[in-house]
């Protein structure tokens, strides 16, 4: 039975959220409004537009138009990318590319499915991008986790039924997505937060080969 991996991108791969955190905070003060990193953890997995929605909520406002929601959401993004200008593979999470290079050796197609538009540059940036058959980003999908859309494609681009298909995520929302998926659901990070995740780790360190070896095949 063939197998697929399916990784997030932020949060799992590289810890971006404090870019994003930065970015969002410098909007969100100009508006005239704090931003802490208690909100910034309810923005993980969630996509850009949706996130600006949640932040005009929060702050309460209303009296926008659509041209400046766009300025917004382009000056936010514009932010996020002067912050991962200088990315390198010291960004990468502790390891990643050790699972990374052993799937690759199993001969396991190996696909991302992330929320985010700028994933193709960062795995760029990081030196990363070599190891994944297929990228399903921001870009891709129209419906954001916790539908299963993005990681659905992904098993579709990979020739691996869904159900053969295992994800790492680091949000609710991409937990969720998987367990939709009838996908395998690991969740990197904290697992009270993470609870409704199959399998829950505080990082790759504590992935064994030998459970990834497990994985592969039952
Ligand atoms: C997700 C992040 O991977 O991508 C979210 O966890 C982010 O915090 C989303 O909002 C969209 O990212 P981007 O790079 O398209 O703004
Ligand atoms: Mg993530």
């Amino acid at each position: 039975m063939k197998k697929g991996f399916i990784f997030d991108l932020d949060g799992v791969i590289v810890d971006t959220a404090k870019y994003h955190y930065l970015a969002w905070k410098k909007l969100a003060n100009e508006l005239g409004f704090e931003f802490t990193t208690a909100q910034n953890e309810l923005f993980k997995g969630v996509s850009r537009k949706r996130c600006l929605d949640i932040l005009l909520n929060d702050i309460g406002k209303i009296d926008y138009t659509q041209e400046q929601f766009d300025t917004w959401m382009i000056e936010k993004n514009l932010d996020y990318l002067a912050f991962i200008k200088n990315m390198d593979a010291s960004e990468i999470l502790p390891d990643v590319p050790k699972i990374l290079e052993f799937l690759k050796e199993e001969s396991i197609p190996i696909a991302l499915g992330s929320a985010s538009k700028n994933a193709q540059p960062i795995l760029e940036k990081v030196g990363l991008l070599h190891y994944f058959d297929t990228i399903v980003d921001g870009n891709n999908v129209t419906k954001a986790k916790p539908d299963p859309e993005v990681f659905l494609l992904a098993a579709k681009q990979l020739g691996v039924n869904a159900d053969n298909c295992i994800v790492f995520e680091d949000a609710v929302a991409g937990i969720q997505a998987a367990n939709a998926a009838q996908m395998t659901s690991i969740g990197i990070g904290n697992k009270n937060v993470l609870n409704e995740s199959q399998f829950n780790f505080t990082d790759f360190t504590q992935i064994s080969t030998d459970f990834i070896k497990n994985l592969i095949e039952n």
